[in-house]
């Protein structure tokens, strides 16, 4: 792959100079959905695929990108003292987000670069290609210009950064924190609240992680997850007139329900439930893995699934479809969609007897129900970003 990569930029932007590689994957939540902005516990693990980029240091302040994933749109070209946010510069505005918000903390970029990406998460199926890029472009930037003091996890905040106040999406930290911080067949147990984390092992013996695209995306992504965070917000302002809390994650189910009365409004107590009641089904789905009880996790895993879908309300009918057949087939031991949701994907634990089986079936099923195809992908956990050597 990065030797294609390399023969394609150097096609480019002419051969000579020092040619450095990096990767940074895309994640699939194992369990943990929509609390990572309200200060709950997130499962996610990193993928192997993810998105490459290629780069030579320019001795000039010019930016020239090109993407092998929007060959149409050839070589973009930009300047790091024009680091602002522009529609017609498409995918480019996630790198300059990056090193925007770079800068924006005094990190001085000293000289301009060229940067060939390719990326081979499907796009638009929610496995976070965006945060896997900013990521990237953290990593590069750390390498390039020898930031020793920024961690991992600074990246992944400088990536949640760049994204919030520059790219306009009010996203939490955990496709940053996944893409920065993956651990090969581990997933990783962090409390957003206070960014402790813990690496879990994910064995499963006799059984594998199957990711299915609805490949449907629904325009009300941005603007449905925004009013869910809103939604959150106001739950817990009313929340905090009768409890001290900080944040929806410090509630335990019980006393979310002997307060849940100062919530006004029936829809957001809705909301408020499902972000109290999804962290504890987190901590609990851990503990189940650790303790190797995989039946247990599943049906965590569906009932994040059910709670999703009626009192968050961010699944849509096709992946409705999707996982009712998984759920109702044998050796499916748990099917749920996975990230912001309105489309996107479903990740499922399968017995590997049944893996087959699934994929047929399903496939057949959810065309005949839907119209179009749908995508399986059985995965492996991979590491997080990474220079190539
Ligand atoms: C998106 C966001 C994440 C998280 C998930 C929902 O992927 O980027 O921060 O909120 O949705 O769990």
């Amino acid at each position: 792959m990065k030797e294609r990569l390399i023969e394609k930029f150097q096609e480019l932007y002419g051969a000579g100079g020092e040619i450095r590689s990096y990767f940074a994957p895309g994640r699939v939540n194992l369990i943990g959905e929509h609390t990572d902005y309200n200060g709950g516990h997130v499962f996610p693990c990193a993928l192997t695929i993810g998105t490459y980029g290629i780069v030579r240091n320019r001795d000039d302040r010019k930016l020239r990108f090109y993407s092998v994933n929007f060959e149409r749109m050839g070589v973009v070209e930009t300047s790091l003292d024009d680091l602002v946010p522009n529609k017609a510069a498409s995918w480019t505005n996630y790198p300059k987000g990056v090193m925007w918000a770079f800068e924006k903390r005094g990190y001085k970029l000293s000289h301009g670069l060229d940067i060939l990406i390719y990326g081979n998460i499907p796009n638009g199926s929610g496995l976070s290609s965006s945060a896997s890029l900013e990521v990237l472009t953290g990593i590069i930037l750390k390498d390039t210009f020898d930031f020793a003091q920024v961690s991992m996890v600074d990246i992944a905040l400088i990536g949640q950064d760049s994204e919030n106040n520059f790219n306009g999406c009010n996203c939490g930290i955990m496709d940053q924190f996944a893409s920065a911080m993956g651990k090969k067949d581990h997933a990783i147990f962090l409390d957003t609240n206070t960014l402790n984390y813990e690496y879990a092992p994910v064995v499963l013996e006799d059984a594998k992680i199957v990711i299915t695209n609805s490949k449907v995306k629904h325009s009300l992504v941005d603007s449905a997850y925004n009013d869910r965070r809103n939604e959150c917000e106001t739950a817990l302002k009313e929340l905090q007139a009768v409890v001290d809390i900080k944040t929806l994650g410090d509630l335990t189910e019980e006393q979310y329900e002997a307060n849940k009365i100062a919530i006004k409004d029936p829809f957001r107590q809705k909301r408020a439930k499902h972000a109290v009641y999804e962290n504890q089904r987190t901590i609990r789905a851990v503990e189940a893995l650790k303790n190797n009880d995989v039946e247990l996790f599943g049906k965590l895993m569906n009932a994040s699934h059910e709670s999703l879908r009626y009192d968050y309300e961010v699944s849509c009918e096709e992946i409705d479809i999707l996982v009712d057949l998984a759920q109702a087939m044998p050796g499916v031991i748990g099917s749920r969609i996975t990230g912001g949701g309105f489309g996107g994907c479903t990740v499922s634990i399968v017995k590997n007897d049944a893996v087959d089986t699934f994929i047929e079936e399903i496939g057949k099923a959810y065309k005949e129900k839907v119209g179009h195809e749908a995508e399986f992908y059985v995965v492996d956990i991979g590491d997080g970003a990474m220079k190539l050597s």
